[in-house]
């Protein structure tokens, strides 16, 4: 342990010269160790943050990820802790040279280094450019969807859009590198709507990934579905269509993954059943509205006191619809993931649930059965889709 904590010592240290030697580039942990199995690795750097300088760590999570800006100090203290506890790995890169730090299985710490890899220093600037994984140029969609100029620049009202867009390719394609799909995936996007985010993934999984996908959107609005295929088709996406269909009438031979988005209400889980049916490999949904369960709850709980207060009762059951959603995608052998894709400044109905074919969890439907039972619910339209 002696020896583990002077290695780690001897690593920030020659960070913290670098610092201040003005020879800093950046630094990475990696290979996590912790216990917090998504925490995957931290990139950080120097920024400028009103007139002082300090370290800005980007900690990547499975689902998200989060930016931190820490004084100097501070953020050496925390480097320190994170290297042999939840990372294995630390790489510096300074103008003088490279070093690393790696640690064994049973935490025996080894320092080196080598002539420095990079010549270049970050900008120091607070807000640079985020790279995307779609890129504005070159694609027609964006352009029809009033995203971006013809000539590829992102129009000021399609900011918006355009970043939401990005984040939620962001995730699939996190999910993908820990859950690869089979190739040639049909992927079924329900209630698609005017296209944004269906385009978006074709884009990235057969011009980004070369996966050859095939994904077939299933909307309602024959105007919508009409304008979609006319698009694929300009933009040559051989394997891209739109069905104008209600997604409860939609039988398809395989579904690898399927995707719904802000579908209305009762849409998500219908969508959700058609996945599990299918043995989707994937289930990505992102509700919308939360009417079903809320019209039968009559809680018998101490929670009946708070409930009383619309706001509350409302917010509860979407908690509680979204939470049992999850529960019975366990229950028929998906693992899940509950958290929220976009800040709140881009939308209110923010909260995504992810499911990846996993192990069975035995006691989602007794779990469902009480919260049920306290909350005075009959059904869930997801129980008996599944149980139907
Ligand atoms: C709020 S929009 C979301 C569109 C898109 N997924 C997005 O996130 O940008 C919901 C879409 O689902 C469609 N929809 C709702 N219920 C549906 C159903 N039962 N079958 C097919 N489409 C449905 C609606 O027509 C609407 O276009």
């Amino acid at each position: 342990m002696e020896k583990k904590n002077e290695i780690t010592g001897q690593f920030v240290e020659r960070m913290q010269r670098s610092i201040e030697s003005g020879s800093f580039i950046k630094l990475t942990l990696s290979k996590p160790g912790g216990k917090d199995k998504d925490f995957k690795n931290v990139y950080a750097r120097l920024i400028d943050l009103k007139g002082e300088e300090v370290l800005s760590f980007t900690l990547h999570y499975t689902t998200r990820d989060e930016v931190k800006n820490h004084p100097i100090a501070e953020a050496l203290a925390m480097v320190g802790l994170w290297l042999g506890a939840d990372f294995l790995n630390g790489d510096l890169f300074t103008l003088e040279e490279d070093v690393s730090i790696q640690f064994s299985k049973k935490r025996k710490a080894r320092l080196f280094s080598r002539a420095a890899s990079l010549r270049e220093q970050p900008s120091k600037k607070h807000n640079r450019q985020k790279q995307y994984l779609i890129e504005p140029e070159n694609n027609p969609y964006l352009y029809a969807m009033g995203i971006a100029s013809a000539q590829g620049k992102i129009l000021a009202a399609g900011q918006a859009k355009y970043r939401q867009i990005n984040k939620y390719i962001e995730i699939i394609d996190s999910l993908l590198q820990q859950h690869p799909l089979r190739k040639n995936p049909h992927i079924v996007d329900m209630g698609s709507g005017k296209g944004y985010l269906t385009f978006a993934l074709y884009d990235h999984l057969a011009n980004g990934l070369g996966l050859l996908p095939t994904i077939t959107g299933i909307e309602l609005r024959q105007k919508l579905v009409d304008f979609c295929n006319e698009l694929a088709k300009e933009a040559g996406y051989s394997e891209l269509s739109f069905l104008a269909k209600d997604i409860h009438d939609f039988q398809p031979e395989r579904i690898d993954m399927l995707i719904a988005l802000h579908a209305c209400d009762i849409a998500t889980d219908i969508a959700i059943a058609k996945g599990v049916q299918s043995g989707a490999e994937i289930i990505i949904v992102a509700p919308c509205c939360h009417k079903q369960v809320r019209k039968q709850m009559a809680c018998h709980t101490g929670m009946q006191a708070i409930l009383r207060h619309g706001i509350l009762e409302e917010r509860q059951a979407e908690l509680i619809t979204d939470g049992i959603r999850s529960l019975l995608m366990e229950a028929n052998g998906y693992q899940t993931k509950v958290f929220e894709f976009i800040s709140t400044e881009h939308t209110a109905k923010n909260l995504m649930i992810v499911g990846t074919k996993g192990k069975k969890n035995e006691e989602a439907v007794e779990q469902v059965e009480t919260i049920k039972k306290d909350y005075g619910i009959e059904y869930h339209y997801l129980e008996r889709l599944l149980q139907g």
